[in-house]
């Protein structure tokens, strides 16, 4: 039986497991990208691992998330990235040169590698025919420092396009179809893999837009063929030499199938709030908009704006609209420049932005109350425009562009327009905006740490008995963002554990840290499904901070688990759910020999102030077992 490519990729990768679905495998990372949002945290881990050189073919840190904030914290973190670049042999990407998965996939992505980003939408590389996977920045700093990812081998899909897309439907409706037909869970522990004849319509940057979107299908990543356009994309970037031919074997056996008829779609609109939530823009019909984004790294490519570009001509935006476009990256900002297509988008009355995520990170540019906003980006939840009762629909940026000249959603196929062909065009090679290390000079380079960056904080050797008191009686469902808010307020202080951890748990109990400072050593008690959510590791480091030393509850959600282990936090599951009424605050706990229970299935937890013994459940993993012995993964790959 032959292979798919995603596992010929991963087969020249593996370092470690058998390559088979569900098993756990240690792969190779040839590259890695950060961007800042998520950057400052992973770059504080890696020199707390204390590495000289990464061990990567390359590594970039991109600065493109927070490049609008007032204040100094902001310009703090990037000069704080910079210098820790340049101290471990990492290229550094300035602010405005542009988004990291467009600017990855222009200057350094390469097909047949493996890339790590922390970002969730690294899988645009996947364009290129890499297998480029969205991670922690834990992960991402421990890829760095040792040049390897540990993930569950995810079973593949095949997709397989027919024919080819009729104009005004483009690469974003094919995605939002397979949301459609997948939903947003449906690519959970899968890679997408894209194959048929249809692939050869498809130019790269087309490809991105939908391995970008395979992050809303949950899916571990996604990855198209390297192909004839694949060559004719890294030649207009002078990368001619970057390109190997790639496919899956003829007779590939894959886990599940879906077919796309490209032939009979239409432009498509993911509708609030969710990009699942797909018809065709036909059937939703003209609703009045306020709004046009243009942008983000799904839909910000030359051939995108270049669209979008030759809509606008002649044109006038719609006086009830606000047409706002960011460009994907300098070089692509520069060559509609020399074209004279930047002209064109101006004069129709659009406003051009950074070249930056801006709005599609509600930095800038939220509507207004109440609005309708059409956006080429990826994500419509409630609320991540900025404003909590807009109404935002994701389409493609030829219904954007119509629609914002028309008023109201539309598309080019209901207003019978023609649309010109635009092809890719060559680039000028321009890196003034990336700052190289030039070598990597570890001892004689000064990491800048303005005062609004503060070290990672680290926890040590588990010790014979662990002693702590109970500071917080949590019900079910607690999520990350309870344990940890990320308000606008508190984004500036990402880097600044000491001054987040003060508002740690504030919706629940505004007392919670400073229990924890005089109690010294803590424990919090949780019910079912604790530290549910987002995936962010603060809501883990936080409490070690404050010296919170386990966390016994009902049940624990599986990532914030997993966090509270990298962090050297012991997570144990009550054998008895009814135990967790029996504690009270202030209870005084203990966990003797604790290094030896450690690797047994049951942990006992002694309650000295109420003299009873509760039994807890473990079930640790050895990785697992080592990284609580050391206190956190971080000491453990120290150690290695
Ligand atoms: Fe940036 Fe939005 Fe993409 S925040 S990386 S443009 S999903």
């Amino acid at each position: 039986m032959g292979k798919t490519l995603a596992y010929k990729i991963l087969e020249n990768h593996i370092v470690e497991g058998k390559l088979s679905p569900g098993e756990e495998i240690t792969i190779r990372i040839d590259q890695t990208l950060t961007q800042d949002s998520t950057g400052t945290m992973v770059y504080l881990q890696l020199e707390a691992m204390e590495i000289d050189k990464v061990k990567t073919e390359l590594s970039v840190a991109y600065i493109d998330h927070n490049t609008l904030q007032t204040g100094f914290e902001n310009a703090d973190d990037h000069e704080f990235i910079k210098s820790v670049a340049k101290r471990h042999g990492v290229l550094f990407s300035k602010p405005g040169n542009g988004i990291c998965h467009q600017l990855h996939l222009e200057n350094y992505g390469k097909p047949g590698k493996t890339l790590l980003g922390s970002d969730s939408h690294t899988p645009t590389g996947g364009g290129l025919g890499m297998i480029a996977i969205g991670a922690g920045g834990l992960d991402v700093a421990v890829a760095m420092a040792k040049g390897t990812y540990s993930l569950t081998a995810p079973k593949v899909v095949k997709v397989e396009l027919k024919g080819t897309l009729k104009p005004w439907v483009s690469a974003k409706d094919v995605i939002l179809y397979v949301l459609q037909q997948l939903t947003v869970k449906g690519g959970v522990g899968k890679i997408i893999e894209y194959t048929g004849e249809g692939v050869k319509s498809l130019s790269v940057t087309d490809r991105a837009t939908i391995t970008n979107m395979g992050a809303e299908l949950g899916a571990t990543t996604s990855v198209f063929p390297s192909d004839e356009n694949t060559l004719e994309y890294l030649k207009c970037q002078g990368r001619e030499e970057d390109y190997t031919p790639l496919s899956a074997d003829e007779d590939a056996a894959y886990d599940e199938e879906l077919i796309v008829d490209l032939d009979s779609l239409t432009p498509l609109a993911a509708m609030p709030h969710s990009p699942d939530n797909v018809d065709s823009v036909k059937n939703i019909g003209e609703i009045k908009i306020d709004q046009v984004a243009i942008g983000s790294c799904t839909n910000s490519s030359y051939t995108d704006l270049m669209k979008v570009a030759a809509i606008l001509k002649g044109k006038k935006v719609h006086p009830d609209v606000s047409l706002v476009i960011s460009p994907g990256s300098s070089k692509i900002l520069a060559k509609m420049a020399e074209n004279g297509a930047l002209a064109d988008i101006i004069s129709s009355g659009a406003r051009i932005i950074e070249n930056a995520c801006g709005p599609c990170i509600g930095m800038g540019q939220s509507p207004k109350s109440g609005a309708v906003s059409l956006r080429t980006f990826n994500r419509n939840f409630k609320g991540r425009s900025g404003t909590l009762d807009a109404d935002v629909y994701l389409v493609s940026p030829e219904t954007a562009a119509v629609s914002a000249i028309k008023g109201v959603l539309t598309d080019g196929m209901i207003s019978g327009e023609s649309l010109p062909e635009i092809s890719n065009t060559e680039f000028t090679p321009n890196d003034n905006f990336i700052v190289y290390p030039k070598g990597c000079d570890t001892e004689n380079t000064e990491v800048v740490m303005g005062p609004n960056i503060k070290p990672f904080p680290r926890n040590s050797d588990l010790p014979e008995n662990v002693e702590a008191k109970v500071v917080l009686h949590a019900g079910d469902n607690i999520t990350t963002d309870d344990i940890m808010p990320s308000d606008s307020r508190l984004l500036p202080y990402r880097s600044n554990i000491p001054y987040l951890s003060n508002y740690c748990f504030e919706k629940i109990d505004g007392g919670f840290s400073q229990r924890c400072k005089e109690a010294g050593q803590c424990v919090i008690i949780g019910g079912d499904n604790y530290g549910q959510g987002s995936s962010r590791e603060h809501a883990a480091l936080a409490p070690l901070y404050l010296g919170v030393k386990f966390v016994i509850a009902k049940s624990f959600a599986r990532i914030h688990r997993s966090n509270l282990i990298n962090s050297g936090i012991l997570p144990l599951v009550f054998k008895n759910s009814a135990d967790y009424d029996t504690f009270d605050l202030g209870d005084q706990l203990i966990i003797e020999n604790a290094p030896s229970q450690v690797k047994n299935d049951t942990i006992e937890v002694k309650n000295i102030t109420k003299g009873k013994v509760y039994s807890t459940k473990s079930n640790f993993s050895d990785l697992e077992i080592n990284m609580i012995l050391k206190g956190g993964k971080i000491n453990a790959i120290k150690e290695d």
